[in-house]
């Protein structure tokens, strides 16, 4: 049974001093452990709130996020280890040169071939040569395939990417997009891209468009039928 998140009646509202904003109420989603979601929609529309609710690392204002798990029910808070996540805006820590950014995650659960498996990882997303670089010595593109490279290290179950090509040239945006479905398709890992893409959208199987607080899904396509 692959695991799987439930997003069921979920409500997210953010109280401002005069003022309350919903982003979106009485939503449901399902994402399965190796298969492939694309969300687009506005700028602002609540695409960045709607993957930190789903990956654990938010909590909703009202409704229920659930992991079905080898037949258990889990709060989604415990998915975090078992998560990888691609952040909008990096969050790179400035401390930390690219190759220690990415074997940080490996580090935190002990592992003693962190550093060779970050490195092969930098060599992946084409940075193995800016490996003792700091991230303000990288361009914003660079950046972000240290950040990929970080999210994927560890071969997490779900992986998150928030508009994962935002900042790269063509041709780095097409390997990271294989990158990111291998996961997917080889890995068995379920994932999660918003983007503005539309190129990018139509390699995932269900595709979902969110606006004015709704979410609709608007392709669901076989595995078989993937060109990826
Ligand atoms: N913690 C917060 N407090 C108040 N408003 C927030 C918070 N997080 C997001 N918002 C607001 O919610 C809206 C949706 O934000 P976001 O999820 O980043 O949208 P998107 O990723 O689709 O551009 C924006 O108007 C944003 O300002
Ligand atoms: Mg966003």
């Amino acid at each position: 049974m692959p695991s799987t998140i439930e997003l069921t009646n979920i409500e997210q509202s953010f109280e401002l001093a005069d003022s309350t904003i919903t982003l979106f109420s009485g939503l449901d989603l399902s994402i399965e452990q190796g298969q492939s979601y694309a969300i687009v929609g506005p700028s602002g529309s609540g695409k960045s709130s709607l993957l930190m609710l789903m990956s654990g690392l938010e909590k909703p204002t009202n409704g229920i996020g659930e992991l079905f798990d080898g037949g258990k029910v889990r709060p989604l808070e415990q998915l975090r280890s078992d998560v990888g996540f691609i952040f909008q805006q990096f969050h790179l820590l400035p401390e930390l040169t690219a190759l220690n950014n990415v074997a940080l995650p490996l580090k935190l659960r002990g592992d003693k071939q962190a550093l060779q498996k970050a490195k092969a990882w930098l060599d992946k997303v084409g940075l193995a040569h800016r490996a003792d670089h700091k991230p303000t010595e990288l361009s914003g593109g660079e950046q972000q395939r240290v950040a990929i490279a970080r999210a994927l290290v560890f071969e997490p179950r779900f992986i998150f990417a928030d508009e994962p090509t935002g900042n790269l040239d063509q041709q780095s945006a097409t390997d990271i997009t294989n990158l990111l479905f291998d996961c997917c398709t080889q890995g068995n890992a379920a994932l999660v891209i918003v983007t503005h893409s539309e190129t990018l959208a139509a390699k995932a199987q269900h595709i979902y468009s969110l606006a004015n607080g709704r979410l609709t899904n608007t392709a669901t396509v076989d595995r078989e039928a993937m060109p990826c």
